[in-house]
């Protein structure tokens, strides 16, 4: 029987605030076989393309982003929120609910010629992601394919981001 990665993700009322239904990807990476699946997955769905690294997003993009990019034997870019970098770096900012936030890369670490794999633990409404597709393309590589292990398909996010050019790959809904 194949492992139900929908069931190892916990629902929690009310975080981090009331009338928010939050999904928990903790209790999916507490469970051995359930996240090796998941990274698996991600990984065997993208092997074809043969992108030279992958990317994940500050924080919970790293837990899934850098299995993946072990699966696939490439390099990770951690994408990491403002002023963590130690290198000189690019930013973008980006809309979050109230006011903004940056994300950074270090400004030479890809080529034009490079592909990447965007990895991150979830989508909604797409601002971060999208955020960090504009600032991975800005070094001149190619970033058409994104990998999510949950999407929140109400808030529009992975439309949103198909609408830029990227191809949009989930686990679950
Ligand atoms: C969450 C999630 C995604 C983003 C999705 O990260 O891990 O990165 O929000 O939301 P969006 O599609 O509406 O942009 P968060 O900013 O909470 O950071 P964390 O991973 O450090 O908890
Ligand atoms: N779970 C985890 N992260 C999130 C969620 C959620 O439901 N919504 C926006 N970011």
């Amino acid at each position: 029987m194949t492992l139900d990665l929908k069931a190892l993700v916990r629902t929690i009322p009310d975080y981090p605030k009331k009338g928010i239904l939050f999904r928990d990807i903790t209790t999916l990476i507490e469970h051995p076989e359930g996240f090796k699946a998941s990274i698996e997955q991600i990984a065997e769905a993208h092997r074809h393309l043969g992108v030279t690294h992958v990317a994940g997003i500050e924080a919970r993009g790293f837990i899934f982003g850098a299995g993946v990019a072990i699966a696939l034997g490439v390099g990770f870019i951690p994408v990491r929120k403002k002023g963590k970098l130690p290198g000189e770096t690019i930013g973008q900012n980006y809309a979050l609910e109230y006011g903004v936030d940056t994300i950074e890369i270090h400004a030479d670490v890809l080529d034009a010629g490079d592909t990447v794999l965007l990895v991150d633990d979830l989508i909604a409404t797409g601002g971060t992601a999208i955020a960090a597709v504009s600032l991975l393309r800005r070094t001149g590589a190619t970033v058409a394919n994104a990998a999510f292990v949950i999407d929140l398909p109400d808030l529009g996010g992975a439309a949103k981001l198909e609408a830029e050019g990227v191809e949009v790959s989930t686990l679950m809904a």
